[in-house]
């Protein structure tokens, strides 16, 4: 196959990316993204800030042109994200307590009754653990009303849109010996026993120097798998775009049966939110890089 999503398709699995809705006027960035990709994340625009912006008040502008542009043009949508401590409009920053979980609660079912039936894979929950060595919850409002704030998402989730797969996401935890890679996993693991509905974790996977790639995360994808959830790689980028590592992030996807797909955070370089890494699969003038032909070349079977 000769792009991206048909290469991936031939093994059931998606090759998408993350769309800014101000882009979309954009033909160089829109005839690539419609070409190479068939699942499609709102980069931006489907954020708590975004879809309700005062309290009780939903505003689907800029998420619905990200929708009906992927639809229209026959990508599946993922969903990102439902709760998260960033990008929080203001009047959640300042709620706390029983009135911010009730609030979360309200965002979850508001979002979700607007796309009902249209969404792919939610990130319900969105990095809620500390970096660095801890293995610790993230401190942030959410996290302070109650640990169990996480499985209320995820059952109000449930409950909203039982047609959506339900997917916890973070970064930096790729590294199957990083601590916080292992407090992913007894979560997951507590979820799974206790029937918590989680059906899917995204291994956001932005590689750099902070975070290299390392071979283990094969090994990562698989013990996950193992725990009865479908993986996926959610936000990949790669630091100078070295087509060895990007052809290594795909076999890793190609030999887990429950990865999903894979997702790339942006089109070109300069779309990138680190355009200064060089770390996408297109050149600023729309051409393809030699990590894409990698890609392409992996996904097509070596
Ligand atoms: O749209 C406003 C614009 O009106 C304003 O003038 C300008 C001034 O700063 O800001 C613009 O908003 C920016 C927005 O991107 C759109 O460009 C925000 O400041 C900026 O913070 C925001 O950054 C996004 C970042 O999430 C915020 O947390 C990046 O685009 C986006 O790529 C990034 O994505 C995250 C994932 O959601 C979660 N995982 C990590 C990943 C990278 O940080």
């Amino acid at each position: 196959e000769s792009t991206l999503g048909a290469a991936a398709a031939q093994s059931g699995r998606y090759f998408g990316v993350a769309i800014a809705a101000g882009k979309l006027g954009d033909s160089t960035y829109t005839t690539i993204a419609n070409r190479e990709f068939n699942s499609v994340t709102a980069e931006n625009e489907m954020k708590i800030d975004a879809t309700e912006p005062q309290r009780g008040r939903f505003d689907f502008t800029a998420a619905d042109r990200i929708y009906n542009w992927a639809v229209q043009n026959g990508k599946q949508v993922r969903g990102h994200t439902l709760a998260w401590h960033s990008q929080q409009p203001s009047w959640m920053q300042n709620l706390s307590g029983s009135a911010l979980r009730q609030a979360m609660i309200d965002h979850i079912n508001g979002v979700m009754a607007h796309y009902k039936g249209k969404i792919a894979q939610w990130d319900v929950v969105n990095e809620a653990f500390a970096d660095g060595n801890s293995g610790a919850r993230r401190d942030s409002n959410l996290q302070r009303t109650g640990n169990d704030w996480i499985e209320v998402a995820f059952r109000t989730a449930r409950a909203a849109d039982p047609s959506a797969k339900l997917c916890y996401n973070d970064y930096n935890v790729e590294n199957w010996n990083a601590a916080k890679t292992q407090a992913m996993y007894a979560m997951v693991r507590d979820f799974k026993q206790r029937g918590v509905p989680i059906d899917c974790v995204g291994f956001q996977s932005h590689f750099n120097s902070g975070n290299p790639y390392n071979s283990n995360f094969r090994t990562t994808l698989q013990n996950f798998a193992a725990l009865g959830v479908d993986v996926a790689v959610t936000e990949l980028d790669i630091q100078g775009a070295p087509a060895s590592t990007y052809a290594s992030v795909v076999n890793d996807c190609l030999a887990v049966s429950r990865c999903l797909g894979i997702t790339v955070w942006g089109v070109r370089d300069s779309d990138s939110w680190r355009s200064e890494q060089t770390p996408l699969l297109f050149n600023n003038d729309g051409s393809k890089k030699a990590a894409y032909t990698a890609v392409l070349n992996a996904l097509n079977g070596g």
